[in-house]
């Protein structure tokens, strides 16, 4: 029988209790042992929902109850204080997307939990998803030939709302660019299996009234020269955001329909079409797509299992956390340079 890895909730009300609590709950090899959330109704209601302690100070619940690993779905501007503090108990973390406000901040984070051996996880979610998994491997074995171009869009509907802490730079760090196209940057370097190093960005508030950006279009260079764009918008409606990940070799290409979402859903089109002598027809017909489907897996309950395993496993793995601070490298040099 595994050992049941206990877990404690900080920041109980948005994603932890539409989407991790629900994976936790369901997970074999977890329980849910307490829940924190700065709203007092809040952790209640959630508390109450799956029937274990609630709390409004992250410290009493450390305190109080015993636990192996902390799950922080705050707004950003939280993650790094309560993740010291979660390590200060002697915890290890699972810290949501995207690992803090700036690079600096996600360096430090990093460095404590090395030194301390504690592990330190990020909810990249999406590099889970068995389309995405299917995608890196036919790029590895040179299913489209030398990848030559990649295009990424990610977006959703976010108006104005009161008080919302993604529409204010000191709580977010930044508006759709570091909400949405963070995902989409962490998840090409993995399919591709190299760094993103050069950015250049335009940003826009186009539609609505708040300081961050709803439009963000972000270009890059990766290690080895592959080229690409980032589009993340905060003003595109829910049903019009189809969300695309296209990767194109000079062999052929991986698109990708609704596969940047929360579910393991959308569908994958794969082509390998190689081709010698230049044809002055420009034949489009070569070669024959194939088509895949999302498997329909909880995304969420895929990384609580391999954060418990690997806690199990009484190993530290920082190669995804280093990741997540080089992602936070890239936000800094894009909102530096961004132009309006
Ligand atoms: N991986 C994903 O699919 C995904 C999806 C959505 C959000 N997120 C990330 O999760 C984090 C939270 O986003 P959200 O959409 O759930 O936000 P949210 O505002 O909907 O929920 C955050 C919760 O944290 C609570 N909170 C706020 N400040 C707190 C504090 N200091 N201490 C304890 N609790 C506090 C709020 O009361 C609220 O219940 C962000 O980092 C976001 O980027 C990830």
């Amino acid at each position: 029988m595994n050992k049941i890895i206990r877990w404690c909730v900080i920041g109980a009300g948005g994603i932890a209790d539409r989407r991790t609590i629900p994976a936790i709950v369901k997970d074999e090899g977890s329980e849910l042992v307490a829940v924190m959330d700065r709203v007092p109704e809040v952790a209640k209601a959630v508390g109450e929902k799956y029937g274990v302690p609630y709390f409004s100070s992250e410290e009493e619940m450390l305190r109080s109850i015993e636990c192996d690993a902390v799950y922080i779905g705050t707004p950003v501007f939280c993650h790094k204080d309560q993740a010291l503090t979660a390590l200060k108990f002697g915890k290890s973390v699972f810290v949501e997307k995207p690992i803090s406000m700036t690079s600096a901040e996600a360096r430090e984070l990093v460095d404590a939990f090395k030194a301390a051996g504690k592990q330190l996880t990020v909810g990249y979610m999406m590099k889970h998803h068995n389309l995405h998994e299917m995608a890196r491997e036919l790029i590895a074995d040179g299913g489209i030939g030398k990848p030559v171009n990649v295009r990424a869009q990610f977006s959703c509907w976010y108006p104005d709302i009161e008080g919302a802490w993604r529409q204010t730079k000191k709580l977010g760090g930044g508006g759709a660019f570091m909400d949405l196209g963070v995902h989409c940057a962490e998840l090409i370097e993995y399919l591709l299996g190299e760094e993103i190093t050069e950015v250049k960005s335009l940003i826009a508030t186009n539609s609505f009234n708040y300081e961050v950006e709803d439009s963000a279009v972000v270009i890059f260079r990766t290690k080895s020269g592959i080229l690409g764009s980032i589009e993340s918008n905060f003003n595109i409606s829910d049903a019009a955001s189809e969300s695309k990940l296209e990767i194109y070799g000079e062999a052929g290409y991986v698109i990708c329909n609704g596969t940047l979402a929360q579910t393991e859903g959308g569908r994958m089109t794969h082509l390998y079409a190689p081709q010698g002598d230049y044809s002055a027809m420009q034949d489009r017909t070569a070669g024959v797509p194939t088509e895949y489907v999302g498997a329909g897996c909880d995304l969420y309950q895929k990384q609580i299992g391999m954060f418990n395993e690997l806690l199990r496993s009484g190993k530290t793995d920082f190669f995804f956390a280093d990741r997540a601070v080089h992602i936070q490298e890239l936000v800094d040099k894009i909102y530096e340079n961004a132009e309006k």
